[in-house]
């Protein structure tokens, strides 16, 4: 189903020897987006890279680099992440204090804000902060390592977001555990936008990966 479905593959599981040409490859085998999880190993028990890793494969890909900041505190971060070539930053609601302050100052650093919500935090927290934000990401694992398994009840989380976003142009993303068999699932509660780390660098040819993935095929 759908059709639609927006893929960013996310390169916590790419060879990070070859990090360039894994991102070339990806972007050519029709990712839309590429994902890049920046973990601090304090909010979440792994560490992955920083904004100079940001900058060095910026010139591999024109597609947006949707940037996922699994890092507390955060607000010192923001500027480095935009200027490294960062599009849209997403924090996690749980990592800042004053999520709304957090996200005036991405805004004002000229990129597009998303808020990311770990599995057991409220949708309510982003009710009002839904006009400073371009993308909701519910974590359908509890975020620190990649090839977790996709926790089912967050598919009612992102029904209820569905319905609390209305017609606003906010995309929900979905993180986690994404594979050809859970993709139409969260396609089906509202998500539009699937990141998947091992579905597609674990599951290569990447075009083929990618293609399974967008349109919910299960034969995949
Ligand atoms: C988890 C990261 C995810 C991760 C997903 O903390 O935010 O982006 O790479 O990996 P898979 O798709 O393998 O579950
Ligand atoms: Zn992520």
């Amino acid at each position: 189903m759908s059709g639609g479905a927006l893929i960013a593959p996310s390169i916590l599981s790419a060879d990070f020897a070859r990090l360039g040409e894994q991102v070339r490859a990806v972007d050519e085998a029709g990712a839309d987006w590429i994902h890049l999880d920046v973990m601090d190993g304090h909010f979440v028990p792994n560490i992955t890279f920083g904004p100079e890793v940001v900058r060095a494969i910026r010139r591999h890909s024109a597609k947006c680099f949707d940037t996922h900041l699994m890092i507390s505190p955060v607000d010192a971060y923001l500027e480095a992440f935009a200027a490294a070539g960062a599009d849209r930053i997403i924090v996690h609601a749980e990592a800042t204090t004053h999520l709304d302050r957090t996200l005036q100052a991405i805004g004002a650093l000229g990129k597009a804000a998303g808020v990311a919500l770990n599995p057991a935090t409220s949708e309510a927290v982003v009710e009002h902060v839904l006009d400073r934000v371009d993308l909701v990401l519910v974590m359908t694992v509890n975020p620190g390592f990649g090839g977790q398994r996709f926790i089912q009840s967050q598919l009612e989380k992102i029904r209820r977001l569905r319905t609390m976003i209305g017609g606003r142009a906010i995309r929900i993303e979905v993180d986690g555990g994404i594979t050809p068999e859970t993709a139409p699932l969260a396609i089906e509660a509202g998500a539009s936008v699937l990141v998947a780390g091992s579905a597609v660098f674990g599951s290569p040819p990447y075009d083929r990966a990618i293609a399974a993935l967008r349109s919910g095929d299960r034969s995949g």
